[in-house]
C-alpha cells in the first residue's frame, strides 16, 4: 500500500466518524457527554484536514468517501427488540458503547498505520500527522472508558428515581379517586 492510499484510509473513517458525531451529537440527551461529543467532533475535523493536506502535498486527491467504523451489529430480532423496548437513558449508555468501541478502534488503526509507514520509510509528515490524530484518538478513547460507567451509573439511578416519582403518583391518583 502507497503512503497515499494510507492516508486516505485514514481520511476515509475519519469522515465516517465526522457523520457518526454528528448523529450521536443530535441524539444524546446527557450534556456532559454532548460537550465531550461537541469538542471530539471538532478535533475530528481537525484531523480530516491534517490528512488532507498531507493528502495534497503528496499529490493526491482526498478522499470523500466514507469508510465503515467497526460496531457490533445485534441479529435482527434482537436489535429490533432492544429499539423498541429501550428507554432514552438506556440507549444513552448502549451507544456510549460504540463510542468507545469506535475510538478504541480509531486508535488501533492509526497504531498500524504509523507502523506500516515507519516500515515503508515513509514520509516523516505523513507519519506526524497519524501520530497527531493518534493521539487525539487515545484521549477520547481513554476518556469514554474511564468515564462511561460513571455517567451510565447517573442515567440509570435518574431513570430510577423517575420511575418511582411516576409510580408514587399514580398512587397518589388512585388514593384521591378511591377515598
Ligand atoms: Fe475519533
Amino acid at each position: 500500500m502507497t503512503t497515499l492510499a494510507g492516508l486516505n484510509l485514514a481520511l476515509s473513517y475519519e469522515n465516517a466518524a465526522v457523520d457518526r458525531l454528528e448523529k450521536r451529537l443530535s441524539e444524546s440527551i446527557d450534556p456532559e457527554v454532548k460537550e465531550k461529543l461537541n469538542r471530539h467532533l471538532t478535533l475530528t475535523r481537525e484531523q480530516q484536514e491534517r490528512l488532507k493536506e498531507r493528502i495534497r502535498a503528496l499529490g493526491g486527491e482526498p478522499i470523500a468517501e466514507l469508510g465503515r467504523l467497526p460496531m457490533p451489529e445485534p441479529p435482527q430480532s434482537l436489535k429490533a427488540m432492544i429499539e423498541s423496548g429501550s428507554t432514552p437513558n438506556e440507549r444513552e449508555v448502549w451507544e456510549s458503547l460504540n463510542d468507545l468501541i469506535i475510538e478504541k478502534a480509531e486508535a488501533i488503526m492509526y497504531e498500524g498505520g504509523i507502523q506500516a509507514l515507519e516500515l515503508l520509510k515513509a514520509d516523516k509528515k505523513a507519519i506526524k500527522a497519524l501520530e497527531k490524530n493518534l493521539k487525539e484518538e487515545k484521549g477520547f478513547g481513554d476518556w469514554l472508558q474511564k468515564n462511561n460507567p460513571r455517567i451510565a451509573k447517573r442515567l440509570m439511578k435518574k431513570q430510577l428515581e423517575e420511575k418511582k416519582k411516576k409510580e408514587k403518583a399514580e398512587e397518589a391518583a388512585v388514593t384521591a379517586t378511591t377515598t
